[in-house]
C-alpha cells in the first residue's frame, strides 16, 4: 500500500474514532472527554527521565509516540482539540509534528505549557490518562466505565490500523532476517541485538517491549532480559521475540532458529511451526480464542510423544496431568494494537486450565491475535514433572538434550477477517 492510500485511510480511522468515541461517551453520560499523552516519570533521587510510549487513547487517536504534556479533547458533532505541548528548551528538540492530512480532521494548537489545555467547554467531562499527570485537572478521572468502554474502541481494527500493523510486521521480519543471519555467522546477543535494530531503523527506546534475545539456555527464559556480550562456544538455538512501532501500532513477533548439526532440536522446530500454522489456521469469526490455546496443549502432547520426550502416556493424560503445562507455561496469544499486550482481551477472566492467557474472547472480524506457541525447557517447572508419578516415562538423555536449547516459540501476528484470517507476518515473510 502506498503512502498517500495510508494516510487517506488514516482519515477515515479518525472518523471512525469520532463515532465510536461519541458513542462510548454519550452513552457513559459524558459531554466530553479529556485525553492525556502521559509523559516519562523522572527516576526517584534523579534528573533522568524513562524512557516514554505514550498512552493507548492518545495513540490510538494520534499515534504519536513521542509527544509528552500533551492533551485531545473529544466532544460530540465537533472536531477534536488537539493541544500539543512544544516548549521553548534549548537543551532539548521538541518533536516535530508531520505534514500529514489527518491533522486537518483536528483543531490543532501548540503550547509551551504542561497542563491541560484552556478549554471553552460546558458540561460534564470524564478525563483519562495517567493519574500523575492529571492533577488538579478539572473533570471525572479515570471513571471505570468509560475506560471499559473506551478499550472496547480498540478491539475492532480499522483498516489503517490493519495496514500499519501490516507495515510493523513487514519491518519487523527484516529485523528477524537479520538477527538470524548473525546469529549463524557465529554473533553474540548483543551483537544479534545491533543487527535487529540496525536493519529495523529503530532504537531499543522506540521498540514496543523490550526485545528478548536468548541464545542456548537463555532461550528457556519466557522474557530473558540481558545481552551476553560473548557468543557461546557452541551456540545451539536463538529464540528472539522482537518487533516495531509503526506509526504507533506494534508488531510482536518470534522466531527460533537451531545452531549448526542441532538436529533433534531441528525437528522439534518444525513439530512446532507445524502446530503453530495449524492453531493459525483456527483463527475465524465464532472462533473462541480459549479452544486455541487449549488444542495447542493437545498438540504439544503429540509432539513431546512424536519426538520422544516422553514414552507410554496417551496425549491427553499429558495435558490432564499438567505436563503440557509445564512445557508451555504461558498463554496462546493476545490483542495487538498501539500496545503491545492490547486492551480488553479478557470479559470473562483467564479459565483455571489457562491462568496467563490475555485473551478469552470469541474471534470477530477486525480482531488482531497473536499465536504464539511455545516448548521451553524450565527447570523449575520440570523438575517437579520429571520427580512425580510420570517421572519414569520421560526420556532423560533427550531432556538433557534438549535443556542447552533453552525452549522455540513461533509467533505471528493475525488478524481476523470475515470469511477466516490474514497472517500478517507470514504474508511480510513471503
Ligand atoms: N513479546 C511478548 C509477548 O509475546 O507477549
Ligand atoms: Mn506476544
Ligand atoms: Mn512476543
Amino acid at each position: 500500500m502506498s503512502d498517500t492510500e495510508l494516510l487517506s485511510l488514516q482519515t477515515d480511522h479518525i472518523r471512525t474514532l469520532q463515532q465510536r468515541y461519541e458513542q462510548a461517551i454519550a452513552e457513559q453520560g459524558y459531554d466530553g472527554l479529556l485525553i492525556s499523552s502521559g509523559a516519562a516519570p523522572v527516576r526517584y533521587g534523579d534528573d533522568q527521565a524513562w524512557h516514554f510510549q505514550g498512552y493507548g487513547p492518545f495513540l490510538h487517536w494520534t499515534g504519536l509516540t513521542g509527544q509528552e504534556h500533551s492533551w485531545l479533547l473529544v466532544r460530540p458533532g465537533q472536531k477534536p482539540l488537539l493541544s500539543l505541548y512544544q516548549p521553548v528548551d534549548f537543551w532539548h528538540a521538541t518533536p516535530e509534528l508531520p505534514d500529514e492530512p489527518w491533522l486537518q480532521s483536528m483543531d490543532v494548537r501548540f503550547s509551551d505549557r504542561r497542563d491541560a489545555p484552556a478549554m471553552d467547554f460546558n458540561g460534564r467531562l470524564a478525563v483519562v490518562g495517567d493519574p500523575s499527570q492529571l492533577s488538579g485537572v478539572d473533570g471525572e478521572h479515570n471513571p471505570e466505565d468509560l475506560l471499559s468502554a473506551l478499550d472496547e474502541t480498540r478491539v475492532h481494527k480499522t483498516p489503517y490500523e490493519i495496514a500499519c500493523l501490516a507495515r510493523a510486521n513487514h519491518i519487523a521480519m527484516q529485523g528477524h532476517r537479520a538477527a538470524r543471519k548473525t546469529f549463524l555467522d557465529g554473533g553474540s546477543e548483543f551483537a544479534i541485538n545491533l543487527a535487529y535494530q540496525q536493519a529495523t531503523g529503530q532504537r531499543e527506546a522506540q521498540a514496543p517491549y523490550h526485545s528478548i534475545i536468548g541464545v542456548n539456555e537463555h532461550a528457556g527464559t519466557l522474557h530473558y532480559q540481558y545481552y551476553d556480550t560473548e557468543a557461546p562456544v557452541r551456540p545451539r538455538s536463538l529464540l528472539i521475540d522482537a518487533g516495531v512501532r509503526f506509526r504507533g501500532y506494534c508488531s510482536d513477533i518470534t522466531r527460533t532458529t537451531p545452531g549448526a548439526g542441532e538436529r533433534r532440536f531441528a525437528a522439534l522446530i518444525q513439530g512446532l511451526e507445524q502446530l503453530q500454522q495449524r492453531l493459525c489456521g483456527m483463527v475465524a469469526p465464532g472462533v473462541d480464542y480459549v479452544a486455541i490455546h487449549r488444542k495447542t496443549h493437545q498438540g504439544i502432547a503429540a509432539l513431546l510423544n512424536a519426538a520422544g520426550v516422553v514414552q507410554g502416556v496417551d496425549d491427553e493424560t499429558l495435558v490432564e496431568r499438567g505436563v503440557t503445562q509445564a512445557f508451555f507455561p504461558h498463554g496462546i496469544g493476545h490483542f495487538l494494537g498501539v500496545q503491545v499486550h492490547d486492551v480488553a482481551g479478557k470479559k470473562a477472566p483467564s479459565p483455571s486450565d489457562a491462568p496467563f492467557l490475555r485473551l478469552t474472547r470469541t474471534l470477530e472480524a477486525g480482531m488482531v491475535v497473536t499465536i504464539e506457541p511455545g516448548v521451553y525447557i524450565i527447570p523449575s517447572l520440570l523438575d517437579p514433572v520429571l520427580n512425580g508419578p510420570l517421572g519414569k516415562n520421560f526420556n532423560r538423555s533427550v531432556i538433557d538434550e534438549l535443556r542447552g536449547c533453552g525452549g522455540i516459540r513461533i509467533e505471528d501476528n493475525v488478524v481476523v477477517t470475515p470469511d477466516g484470517a490474514r497472517n500478517l507476518t507470514r504474508e511480510a515473510d513471503g
